[in-house]
């Protein structure tokens, strides 16, 4: 008699297919990142990014609304800030009436169960497009004089209601740094989710095309990470865990979910994956030219952050997975 395991049983019919499911995947896990601009009723769309514009503030707080009724938790809001407004000192950073701070008192204003999570870097603000202070003389970037004026950003948008700091600038120490700042102001409850991964990596060319943020001269490599390194990743995640990091977050998504997977296993914090500019132009451009099914590519591919170990994912598609999860 033939004894052969038979995993196929398992996989017979829908009906069982769902019973053993592994993983799951709802429009609760998804935070989706919104890109704002000056202006009233501006939707002006990002060609390398299609379906995805730049909102002014009336615009976002509408998709807002909608997309917390999609049942999507959380946006990470990234600001276009005008040329004009951009200088070495990345100063338009915190000022309290800025783009950033009145879309964020806006967006909490009128959808308060919602979570905004916010941006902690200097490239949207930095006319040099670094995400740290630059040495006019060397071209480096200023690790600790960055921390200031990444604590005081952290202030400037906590206390506009932003209830997730995102920092997403690699600078040693940041995460220490900008606990401290909230915990003085007893910010207490402001939570961080730290880009604890984030590789110096081209598929961020579209979010910069998006934010006109391209570095002027150089590269990231000094403070972002090498995409050759998975053990640097568990050192980085170790130091953000130990500094007070809430949720620790892995950057890009796709090509690193073995990076995720390796911190999942070596740590007890919430992680998240993102699923960057670059990964949804590719699969955009692809379905149309009909060479792939978009939706489906889309949904597998969102999966797969799950299965990798990722709690939550900050991605472009967000409106459109919760929209297709909840049919
Ligand atoms: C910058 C920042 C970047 C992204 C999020 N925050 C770009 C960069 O580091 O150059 C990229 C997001 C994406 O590509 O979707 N602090």
């Amino acid at each position: 008699m033939l004894n052969l395991s038979r995993p196929r049983r398992n996989r017979k019919s829908q009906a069982i297919r769902n019973l053993i499911r592994e993983t799951q995947l709802t429009p609760h896990d998804l935070i989706a990142p919104l890109f704002v601009i000056e202006g009233s009723n501006v939707k002006d769309p990002i060609h390398s990014m299609p379906g995805i514009h730049r909102l002014s503030i009336d615009l976002l707080v509408k998709e807002c609304k909608e997309l917390y009724g999609l049942g999507v938790p959380c946006v990470s809001l990234f600001p276009a800030i005008e040329e004009k407004l951009k200088t070495p000192e990345a100063k338009e950073a915190y000022n309290p009436n800025g783009l950033y701070q009145r879309a964020i008192k806006e967006v909490k204003n009128a959808v308060p169960e919602l979570l905004i999570m916010t941006d902690v870097a200097l490239d949207p603000y930095s006319s040099d497009g670094h995400d740290g202070l630059v040495d006019p003389k060397t071209g480096e970037i200023k690790n600790d004089e960055t921390l200031e004026v990444l604590a005081r950003m952290s202030l400037v948008q906590a206390k506009s209601g932003s209830d997730i700091l995102g920092p997403s600038d690699m600078m040693d120490g940041r995460v220490g740094y900008i606990r401290d700042a909230l915990d003085e102001e007893n910010l207490i409850n402001t939570a961080i989710m730290s880009y604890a991964a984030k590789y110096a990596s081209a598929f961020y060319g579209p979010f910069r095309d998006a934010l006109n943020s391209a570095p002027k001269k150089g590269d990231k490599k000094t403070y972002q990470m090498d995409y050759a390194n998975v053990r640097e990743a568990l050192r980085e995640a170790y130091l953000d865990e130990s500094e007070g990091a809430d949720i620790l977050m892995v950057k890009p998504g796709l090509p690193y979910l073995d990076v995720i997977k390796t911190i999942r296993e070596n740590t007890t914090l919430p992680m998240a994956a993102y699923n960057v500019s670059g990964e949804y132009a590719m699969v955009k451009a692809a379905a149309e030219r009909g060479w792939v099914d978009g939706e489906k590519i889309m949904i597998e591919m969102l999966w797969s952050f799950k299965r990798a170990g990722a709690d939550m994912i900050l991605t472009y598609f967000a409106r459109e997975a919760a929209t297709y999860l909840n049919h």
